[in-house]
């Protein structure tokens, strides 16, 4: 599995992690997932499936970087240290190595939300600081928020067939080296699923250089999100043969007319 920079932390973590929004695979297909290098869990406290994380990583904690996330109704201060110890005890863990704000919530200021986020950078209860679906004008925001710690990622949507970020936060995340982490990296399955695959010119495209590559669409799909500099991605399945394809989108690269012709295609 190959890894990118965190930000500009110094720290590395896979290009592929694993997903657990309506995930209920069990602890097999991450511990797959774990064991194949992609050892970056993306949770939430709304996706009820911190603890089953918290299982997954019993005895291999050191090795696997937890993301998790406040609800953008948790904002308030004492409400984003009261869900961080909440997330904590259901990972079973004692730090969180990204905390990220799930999405950005206009009536609670900006400040109160990244002085508890400091807070918690001080305790030791998060490692790092992130965010979510936030705007480019939301970014700039949060990172004049906070005073002693950068921010190192948004997740956003991101994939084929969604490439709105594009136009502004992408290169402004680039050149601020703030990870972009893809959520919905294969279109919710639509540009994995072989019959769905027929449906349109560009998925044919897709189909067709996947073939080329020998790869799968969805391997396909997810290396051409990692085309991109300073991107990861986060796939989920509940199944272990799917975790074991995904995880092989990394590890090679779309040559760049490849990448062109997709671009094109789903422009
Ligand atoms: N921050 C946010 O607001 C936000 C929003 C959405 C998602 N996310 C994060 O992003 C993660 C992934 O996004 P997502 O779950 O929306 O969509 P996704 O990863 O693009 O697609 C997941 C769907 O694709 C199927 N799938 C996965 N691998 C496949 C493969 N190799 N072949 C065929 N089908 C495959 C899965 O089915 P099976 O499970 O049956 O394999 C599932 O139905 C989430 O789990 C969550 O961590 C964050």
């Amino acid at each position: 599995m190959e890894t990118r920079q965190l930000g500009a932390t110094g720290v590395k973590v896979p290009e592929i992690g694993i997903g657990v929004w309506r995930y209920s695979g069990g602890v097999e297909p991450l511990r797959r997932a774990i064991e194949l290098g992609a050892a970056l869990i993306d949770t939430a406290e709304v996706y009820g499936t911190e603890e089953v994380v918290g299982q997954a990583i019993e005895g291999v904690r050191e090795r696997v970087f937890i993301a998790t996330k406040v609800s953008g109704a948790h904002l308030r201060h004492d409400d984003v240290l009261r869900a961080a110890q909440a997330s904590l005890r259901r990972l079973q863990c004692s730090i969180i190595d990204l905390y990220q704000i799930h999405w950005p919530n206009s009536a609670v200021p900006i400040q109160e939300t990244m002085r508890a986020m400091e807070t918690l950078v001080d305790r030791r209860m998060v490692r790092y600081v992130g965010v979510s679906n936030f705007s480019l004008a939301e970014l700039r925001a949060a990172q004049a928020a906070l005073n002693n710690y950068p921010i190192v990622s948004n997740q956003v949507l991101y994939n084929l067939n969604r490439r709105e970020i594009e136009t502004g936060l992408m290169p402004y995340c680039e050149r601020n080296r703030i990870t972009i982490i893809a959520y919905t990296p294969l279109d919710d399955g639509r540009l994995a699923q072989i019959p769905r695959l027929r449906a349109n010119k560009a998925l044919r495209v897709l189909a067709r250089i996947a073939a080329e590559a020998g790869k799968t669409p969805a391997q396909a799909a997810l290396n051409w999100c990692l085309s991109r500099p300073g991107v990861i991605a986060i796939p989920k399945s509940n199944h272990v043969a799917r975790v074991e394809e995904n995880c092989a989108a990394s590890g090679w690269r779309l040559t760049p007319a490849q990448i062109e012709e997709l671009d094109a295609a789903f422009s």
